[in-house]
């Protein structure tokens, strides 16, 4: 529940787009939804690696590793979601103001908090990229075993399981993951950002 606080904004002489202008680039926040094991980190990994390469400004927010410490005292109801997706959003809205790009990879199940991650940015700077692997690829890969844990009742709350996936309804790109390869969406998704002229491919970004 939000708590009224008798607190006033306050303006730094270093702006947003001051720090952006330093760096050379247009931040921007690009958020991965999609079921645990769709391939939402991998794509974050891969992307964030393209965008380096380019010498771009990025950091990923990773759902498991946000939650080894900002959101460790949260757990998988529907209330500590909403909020574990909530402080993601704040904290991606965060790294943007600084003139980072952030890649959030995070299951994010609800379009209400999705959404509210969307209204922390100017029109155009979040990008959605819904990891869309069908629940049967993602529980054949279970790569980290906890669809086995799950349907053996050892989890509760498991998404696609026993715990409910928003599919979204307007998402900036699809990532068909059980079609594509890594390669192929990673080449996707940075079309995608060089159409809308959030990042250049220009060589002479990567000139020393
Ligand atoms: S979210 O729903 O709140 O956005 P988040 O992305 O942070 O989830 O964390 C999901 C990760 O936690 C999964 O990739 C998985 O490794 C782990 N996990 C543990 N328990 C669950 C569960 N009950 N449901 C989904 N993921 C779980």
């Amino acid at each position: 529940m939000a708590v009224q606080h008798d607190v006033v904004w306050q303006n730094f002489a270093v702006t947003s787009s001051d720090r952006a202008k330093l760096l050379r680039q247009a931040p921007f926040v690009l958020w991965f939804t999609g079921l645990s094991g769709a391939g939402k980190t991998t794509l974050a990994n891969l992307v964030a690696k393209r965008l380096h390469d380019l010498r771009y400004h990025a950091y990923v927010l990773d759902g498991d590793n946000l939650r080894q410490g900002l959101n460790r005292d949260l757990g998988f109801t529907v209330a500590d979601r909403q909020e574990n997706v909530r402080r993601m959003a704040e904290v991606a809205s965060l790294i943007h103001d600084s003139g980072l790009i952030a890649l959030a990879a995070c299951i994010s199940p609800f379009a209400t908090e999705r959404e509210f991650a969307r209204s922390l940015l100017p029109p155009g700077r979040f990008v959605e990229v819904f990891v869309d692997a069908p629940l049967e690829l993602c529980e054949q890969r279970d790569n980290k075993g906890l669809y086995r844990r799950a349907r053996a009742g050892e989890i509760a709350d498991f998404t696609g399981i026993d715990s409910p996936f928003e599919r979204p309804a307007n998402p900036e790109l699809v990532m068909d993951t059980g079609r594509l390869t890594p390669a192929e969406c990673t080449d996707a998704i940075m079309e995608y950002l060089v159409e809308k002229d959030l990042v250049v491919a220009d060589w002479t970004r990567t000139r020393q």
